[in-house]
């Protein structure tokens, strides 16, 4: 059938209509049904617009790779999901149009940040009031998903308000970024030829680096790291950068692929034999490293001005435990990155990244550990957290995503500098509260009592049931069960 191929176009499955195209073999993609077939025709070299079959109801067989799909447009990646992934091909379709951006300008942004993109996903976007950091009071913009993070975050920025709030402070912003490659050699001469070559490294990257110099930043430095104790041949230019208020990402890349570049030329011009392998950065930074702390006296009973001894030594004893036992160490951590991760999200940094480099830093002792610590000295009660935080204010998300320029501005744009004192301070004050409640009340009456609004809206209750069962609730325990029944008794009043 070299040349050409039928497609079926049915939307009654009882009568097809049967066309012939003459098109390239390799332009072929085809999908089959668990009771008929179709195909689909893209010309790929010409741009055609792709002809395929839609079945309302028939149950397609999904074995077949489809090929193809990133040229066709968002309606026939539309149509594709719905007729070969769901259940119910319109409702799909009328869902995903739901969430389109009613402004479509705005909806093109959107859809422009990743591939294939099909609609929006929501998540909330909310903020937490009352921080105090070094003297200057914040408004913490925090995207997440979770109920009673924001509640969490807000009531410890509340608590330590009236104790002097938090203290944060940036100890270094190094980044990092290698060219790892091979060799098998004279390892002398080996660094005898890199630190003769070192200056032709800044030389190349001159137009690179230009104008991150102007601002104060660019390349720190290039070390030889000789990697062949860990893999037999394994060395790396191990280099480090200053990118100031840009998280860095293309600058580092860009500078370490020029390195590659050069190294590879002066080794073969030097008749040196080596083998560059890849250039990229690392997410693990732990000299871009941020300090947050709340101190307070420890009084016979807590007050304004500071927490109880009971209380502080129960809170002391359960941040030893996560320094001791990973099992609680990676829960105790998640409850810290609840607030990091939020205020990341909604400042359009990379929180997969800074995932990454944070979980590495909690091990980096060879045991998975804590990220705070505490401690009660001569009647003072600290609390604090030191964490590697590679954070960007401009370039990337930050100047597209119009919620993520509000976010900065509610943040009073800040430096990157500033974002790291502010996204740490996020991660101290949800691990106080969530820490708080453990040693306190345990966590699920605060959780449950956030958690109140989703259960009742997984359960259909309407505005006035929500308002009622609110009130009923305020003092008794919420759990799925007490919910259920709660509504039941309301709807049979
Ligand atoms: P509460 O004492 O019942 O709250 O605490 P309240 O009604 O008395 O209000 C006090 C303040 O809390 C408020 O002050 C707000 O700041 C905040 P106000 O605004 O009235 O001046 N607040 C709220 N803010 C916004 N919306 C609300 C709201 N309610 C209170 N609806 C609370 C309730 C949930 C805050 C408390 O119980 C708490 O902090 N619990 C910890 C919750 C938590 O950590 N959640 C994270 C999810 S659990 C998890 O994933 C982490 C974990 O596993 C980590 C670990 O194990 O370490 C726990």
């Amino acid at each position: 059938m070299d040349g050409i191929a039928h497609t079926l176009q049915s939307r009654n499955i009882t009568t097809f209509r049967i066309e012939v195209f003459v098109l390239n073999r390799s332009s072929l993609l085809i999908i089959y049904l668990k009771l008929n077939f179709t195909v689909i025709l893209a010309d790929q070299k010409s741009n055609q617009i792709p002809r395929y079959c839609i079945f309302e109801s028939l149950n397609w067989n999904m074995q077949t790779p489809v090929e193809g799909f990133s040229k066709l447009s968002k309606e026939e990646k539309i149509q594709w999901i719905a007729h070969n992934c769901t259940k119910h091909p319109e409702a799909t379709k009328k869902l995903l149009q739901q969430y389109w951006n009613a402004d479509p300008q705005l909806q093109t942004v959107h859809d422009e940040f990743i591939e294939n993109t099909l609609s929006n996903y929501y998540l909330p976007f909310a903020v937490a009031p009352n921080f105090l950091i070094n003297g200057k009071l914040h408004t913490l913009p925090m995207v997440i998903e979770e109920s009673s993070v924001v509640a969490a975050a807000s009531k410890a920025a509340k608590f330590w308000h009236s104790r002097g709030g938090y203290i944060a402070k940036v100890l270094d912003t190094e980044k990092v970024g290698q060219v790892h490659f091979m060799f098998h050699g004279d390892k002398e001469a080996l660094h005898r030829f890199i630190a003769q070559i070192r200056p032709k490294f800044f030389e190349d990257t001159q137009v690179l680096t230009r104008n991150m110099q102007k601002r104060g930043g660019g390349i720190r430095d290039i070390t030889l790291k000789d990697k062949t104790n860990t893999l037999p041949g394994y060395f790396q230019l191990h280099c480090t950068f200053a990118t100031l208020d840009a998280m860095g990402a293309n600058f580092i890349n860009s500078c370490l692929e020029q390195f590659a570049k050069t190294l590879e030329r002066e080794a073969e011009a030097h008749g040196v034999g080596l083998e560059i392998l890849m250039s990229i950065l690392s997410n693990y930074v732990p000299n871009c490293l941020v300090r947050a702390e709340v101190n307070c006296p420890v009084y016979e009973e807590e007050s304004n001005s500071g927490v109880s001894l009971n209380f502080a030594e129960r809170f002391v004893q359960a941040v030893a435990i996560a320094q001791a036992e990973p099992y609680r160490a990676v829960t105790h951590n998640k409850g810290i990155m609840n607030g990091i991760d939020a205020v990341v999200l909604a400042t359009g940094n990379d929180f997969r990244a800074i995932e990454a480099g944070v979980h590495a830093y909690a091990s980096r002792k060879g045991q998975y550990s804590s990220l705070t610590h505490a401690q009660i000295e001569n009647g003072q009660f600290k609390f604090w957290l030191e964490i590697p935080l590679a954070l960007g204010t401009v370039g990337g998300l930050t100047s597209l995503h119009p919620l993520t320029k509000l976010a900065l501005e509610i943040l009073q744009d800040p430096s990157a500098e500033a974002l790291m004192q502010i996204v740490a301070v996020a991660g101290l004050a949800q691990n106080f509260a969530a820490l708080r409640s453990l040693v306190t009340t345990g966590i699920q009456q605060g959780h449950m009592k956030m958690h109140l609004l989703n259960l009742l809206n997984q359960m259909g209750a309407s505005a006035a049931e929500k308002k009622e069962l609110i009130g009923y609730f305020t003092d008794k325990t919420v759990s799925t069960a007490a919910v259920k029944e709660g509504l039941e008794l309301l709807r049979k009043k």
